[in-house]
């Protein structure tokens, strides 16, 4: 793809045999940026795996992307432990963190906590994902008094989309920054061990990582940020009907299926494909 650079930057972590929160927070530490890509599934999570991604995250975007909801709310908690437990077994180094979906954390911080113990105890990934700030923080509280790893995520909460009422970017006023910024202190301060900033301007995502001491990874936050994060489907190019200024295409894998696709179609017709060499 053209403006793509395809050479890989050595980094001081690729010998870590195994990230964990504690790899992370060295990472910002030392200015190490790090990546983080969704996965659903075992073959792509190996693929993302050997490849030398730090973060998994096995989002509530399965939603969207992998059962083609229009939202990320109809997602249940037995499907996220589903896709959890699949790319759990393909991956040896990634931290794997896996989204607690809508309606399994908000509003009962008992039912948050069975919701990330059935997570870790039947996925067995290395942490969870949550949505808000001050509004679940006795849910949190409640997780994290579990042991059970937190990451945050503030800005654009697409479980909250019907409350937004549109995808445009967050905190572009005073009042919604500021929360944003107290959000990120109080998560901080309860003990999670990163935040994901979704869809903010670029000078708010800077200024958060720099008042934070645990890392930031952003999506549309801007480039000061600790890491970045994107949806596998979209950065590949098998999702084309997406296209925030955020996301950079990485390769047009749509157009490479379908070529194959009609490769294979064109040789069963003409009877071309099994040939001598491919039959018993
Ligand atoms: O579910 C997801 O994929 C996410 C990312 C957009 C950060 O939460």
């Amino acid at each position: 793809m053209p403006g793509i650079k395809r050479n890989t930057m050595s980094s001081s972590f690729a010998h870590v045999q195994k990230v964990t929160t504690h790899v992370l927070q060295e990472m910002k530490l030392k200015g190490e940026k790090i990546s983080m890509l969704t996965a659903y599934d075992f073959s792509m999570a190996k693929i993302l795996d050997q490849s030398g991604i730090d973060v998994l995250l096995v989002g509530d975007s399965a939603s969207n992307v992998m059962a083609g909801h229009t939202t990320t709310l109809p997602i249940t908690l037995d499907q996220m432990i589903y896709h959890g437990a699949s790319v759990a077994r393909a991956v040896s180094r990634a931290l794997i963190t896996v989204d607690l979906p809508f309606g399994t954390y908000q509003g009962n911080s008992k039912e948050a906590l069975n919701s990330a113990i059935r997570i870790m105890k039947e996925s067995e990934v290395d942490a969870v994902k949550m949505e808000g700030g001050r509004e679940i923080l006795e849910s949190v509280e409640r997780i994290l008094s579990a042991g059970i790893p937190i990451m945050g995520h503030l800005g654009l909460t697409p479980q909250s989309i019907h409350k937004f009422g549109t995808y445009v970017v967050r905190a572009t006023d005073k009042d919604e920054a500021k929360r944003l910024i107290e959000d990120a202190h109080i998560l901080e301060d309860a003990g999670c061990f990163a935040i994901v900033l979704e869809k903010i301007p670029a000078s708010l995502g800077a200024k958060v990582a720099q008042e934070i001491k645990i890392p930031i990874i952003g999506i549309g936050a801007g480039n000061q940020v600790d890491g970045q994060v994107l949806v596998l489907h979209d950065m590949l190019g098998i999702t084309q009907d997406f296209s925030p200024r955020f996301l950079r295409r990485y390769h047009n894998l749509k157009e490479e299926i379908m070529g194959s696709v009609k490769s294979y179609i064109d040789d069963v017709k003409s009877l071309d494909f099994p040939n001598e060499r491919e039959q018993y």
